[in-house]
């Protein structure tokens, strides 16, 4: 079938509130019950329900939309019966996980957070959403917007780190990427704000368990990037797998009725995660799969993603009056009038002929190029190591990671993806076709407990490397550096070892990668390393011994591109950590924002932390380096006493001191000196990414206002602005010492 764009895939108009009100009515109106229910149901593609074929369930309307199947050809077939076969006619939404890229890939969204550049991670994912459009995807599972503080947390790679303000202007960016305004356009996707909400909270850092937030927490740190999602317009939403304060998200009331729909007026339609209603049970919460949907449905939540909770239990607790058929209605409305404002009765099918071109287009590649070098963060360049002389001869890349795609491309690629990315070694390849560039790939690495994922890996498993083999290959890889002029390291971590089902107690470099390293750099050579990973790494040894360190993440297609551009001087860095870099995992949580003890880190007894390192990050949030230098200066406020509810502006400039075209990333952070609770020792409130020329300066200017200055209090049990003194300063990280004064008096 060749449902091209004459047959229904053309542009439609977008539809009048009231029309698309009057269409939702209609439609209601002559639906059955099981076809209602059928919109509240989430079908697996992968795994269709035992006994019934995806035809069988779209015949009857039984699924209103479809996740885990990535197949242009198959999204026409089934949308054809749903359009022609079921009896209300209403089109299928294809759903999937576009997080990074569709077939482009872009740079893991930690790693777009490290750019400090919202601009870049819009573009990026308006990318992504228009090659997953034209594949036929509608709908995907992105933006997450889960603040996390703990780097043991696998899951810290897909979203923007552990700050709220960077994470807001991050999540707007991502919206506005994937959705566009136009629910209508073609070339967008519905996007879903995810994890609602605390889920970067998990104890221990470990994947799934409960957390334990405090309503000031959740107000002020964790929702945050949710708000700002919302007002940028997200049309979806996705419940958290985990237990909030002992009652799990997805049956969670509060979360998802009083906060998401009658404080914050969101009327969209909001998704558990997968099995996540059938889920209630196990976690100790629902009797039965009847209870979990009846809570579920009761919290708010209008689709059941996968666990088909709703589709076996939603109509005997209609008949038992336990559910209204009005409740049902309430929750099927935002998802038909989602279907109609973007125009799918009127093009329910994707123009197979157009997806190659798509995703072939040379400016994605471009955009994912400059995401890639905008995302790099340079940590360490002692004797202005970087960058190196085009003119190398000699150079030995050496690592695990320095020829893996999948590595460079990073977790969380689409359902069938085939690995494309650039590596490094073939970046560094490309950019020095004269050059030797010998490549020993050392002993490989691996996850001690494999990721449950790899049973959908079709790909052939090599076998286990032996001790022996991974010997050799440490000898093989030594013996390749002390061939050459110049080292460049490629460490870290693999995809898998990062992202869902991810977490780690440590956060060294994996396997012999640091006993690697040492041995290479006792050759005496000059050595670079470039890290691939998808988490902050405590890479203590390196930070002290290795003189130049390149945070490339998980870069994506472009990768391996980027990092030769980056190296060799073609491009100064300008990313800056979202993350503080714990010295240990032990040390995790770890994050900038904290409030102030008794024995706070100014005082001189301020012995109480770990006897056995220092306690501050290795790296603070905020950081990076550059090929230049800069000066920030002439901090002003614009009045030095505000009432509450003024504002004021910050302003200061910036100049580059330094003999190179850079990018500096100016940081806005205040304290509240006291107040009815404490407040946490600096926040970000503003930041700016400013490309200088040598000897150029630029004023930077920020404002101070209510909403920077008010917080959600625990006394207070409610949003206040103090009247207090604040600590105001600008520089380049999350330790800037340029300071003044601001009083807020009432
Ligand atoms: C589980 C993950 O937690 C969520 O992020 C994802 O969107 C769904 N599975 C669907 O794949």
């Amino acid at each position: 079938m060749n449902m091209n764009a004459g047959t229904k895939s053309g542009t439609a108009a977008v539809p009048a509130e009231t029309e698309v009100s009057e269409r939702v009515e209609a439609l209601l109106e002559r639906m059955s019950l099981e076809e209602k229910i059928g919109q509240l149901t989430q079908a697996s593609g992968a795994v269709w329900t035992a006994g019934e074929s995806a035809e069988d369930i779209i015949r009857k309307g039984g699924a209103g939309s479809v996740l885990w199947l990535n197949d242009t050809k198959r999204f026409n077939e089934l949308q054809k019966i749903a359009v022609e076969e079921s009896p209300s006619g209403i089109p299928v939404l294809f759903a999937l996980d576009v997080i990074h890229g569709y077939r482009t890939i872009f740079p893991v969204p930690l790693a777009m957070a490290a750019s400090w550049d919202p601009a870049a991670a819009e573009q990026a994912q308006a990318v992504a959403a228009r090659e997953a459009r034209a594949a036929g995807i509608h709908w995907t599972f992105g933006p997450m917007l889960d603040i996390a503080r703990d780097a043991r947390w696998g899951r810290i790679v897909e979203g923007a780190g552990e700050d709220p303000c960077l994470g807001a202007a991050m999540a707007a960016a991502q919206v506005r990427g994937f959705q566009g305004d136009d629910l209508s356009d073609p070339e967008r996707v519905l996007a879903c704000a995810k994890h609602f909400a605390g889920y970067g909270a998990s104890e221990g850092g470990r994947d799934y368990d409960p957390v334990h937030l405090s309503e000031a927490q959740l107000r002020n740190v964790y929702f945050p990037p949710f708000q700002a999602a919302l007002k940028a317009g997200v049309a979806t939403f996705m419940s958290a797998y985990m237990d909030l304060n002992n009652v799990p998200a997805s049956g969670n009331c509060w979360l998802l009725r009083d906060v998401l729909r009658e404080e914050w007026g969101f009327a969209g339609f909001l998704v558990s995660d997968a099995f996540g209603v059938g889920n209630l049970v196990v976690e100790g919460f629902a009797r039965d799969g009847r209870d979990a949907a009846l809570r579920a449905l009761k919290a708010g939540v209008n689709v059941d993603m996968a666990s088909a909770t709703y589709s076996e239990n939603l109509a005997g607790l209609v008949e038992s009056d336990l559910i209204s058929v009005g409740e049902i209605d309430e929750m099927v409305r935002p998802i038909l009038a989602t279907k109609v404002q973007m125009g799918l009765f009127e093009r329910p099918y994707v123009d197979e002929t157009l997806l190659e071109e798509v995703v072939a287009r040379p400016e994605h590649r471009q955009a994912a190029r400059l995401a890639a070098q905008r995302s790099m963060v340079l940590l360490r360049n002692e004797g202005g190591l970087l960058p190196l002389s085009k003119e190398q001869k000699n150079i030995a890349v050496i690592g695990p990671l320095a020829d893996s795609m999948v590595a460079t491309e990073g977790s969380w690629m689409v359902f069938g993806h085939k690995p494309g990315a650039v590596t490094v070694l073939q970046g560094i390849r490309a950019r020095l076709p004269e050059a030797n560039v010998a490549y020993a790939p050392g002993p490989k690495i691996y996850r001690d407990f494999p990721h449950p994922f790899g049973e959908f890996d079709t790909a052939a498993k090599e076998p286990i490397q032996t001790p022996e083999a991974a010997e050799a290959a440490f000898q093989t890889a030594v013996a390749t550096a002390r061939g050459a002029d110049v080292v460049i390291m490629v460490l870290g971590e693999e995809a898998d070892m990062a992202g869902e089902f991810a977490s780690r107690g440590s956060l060294d470099l994996p396997g012999r990668q640091d006993e690697l390293l040492q041995a290479v750099t006792a050759l005496g050579k000059p050595v670079v390393l470039v890290l691939l990973n998808g988490r902050p790494l405590s890479i203590n040894w390196a930070a002290e011994n290795v003189p130049a360190i390149l945070e490339a993440w998980e870069p994506g297609t472009e990768g391996g591109h980027a990092v030769a551009d980056i190296l060799f001087g073609d491009v100064n860095p300008g990313g800056k950590l979202p993350v503080c870099f714990p010295r240990s995992g032990s040390h995790a949580p770890l994050y900038y924002a904290r409030t102030l003890t008794h024995l706070p880190e100014s005082s001189p007894r301020y012995l109480s932390r770990y006897w056995d390192s220092p306690t501050t990050p290795l790296y603070p949030f905020g950081f990076g380096l550059s090929y230049t230098t800069f000066a920030i200066a002439n901090l002003k406020v614009s009045a030095s006493q505000i009432k509450v509810g003024q504002t004021v502006a910050v302003t200061a400039d910036v100049t580059n001191t330094g003999p190179v075209t850079g990018d500096e990333v100016v940081q806005l952070y205040i304290h509240q000196q006291w107040g009815s609770d404490s407040r946490p020792m600096r926040e970000l409130k503003g930041f700016a990414r400013v490309t200088l020329q040598p000897g150029e300066t630029k004023p930077v200017r920020f404002s101070l206002g209510p909403d920077e200055l008010s917080y959600w209090s625990t006394n207070a049990k409610g949003w206040i602005q103090d009247a207090a003194a604040f600590d105001i300063w600008i520089g380049s990280d999350s330790l800037a010492t340029l300071h003044a004064d601001l009083e807020v008096i009432q």
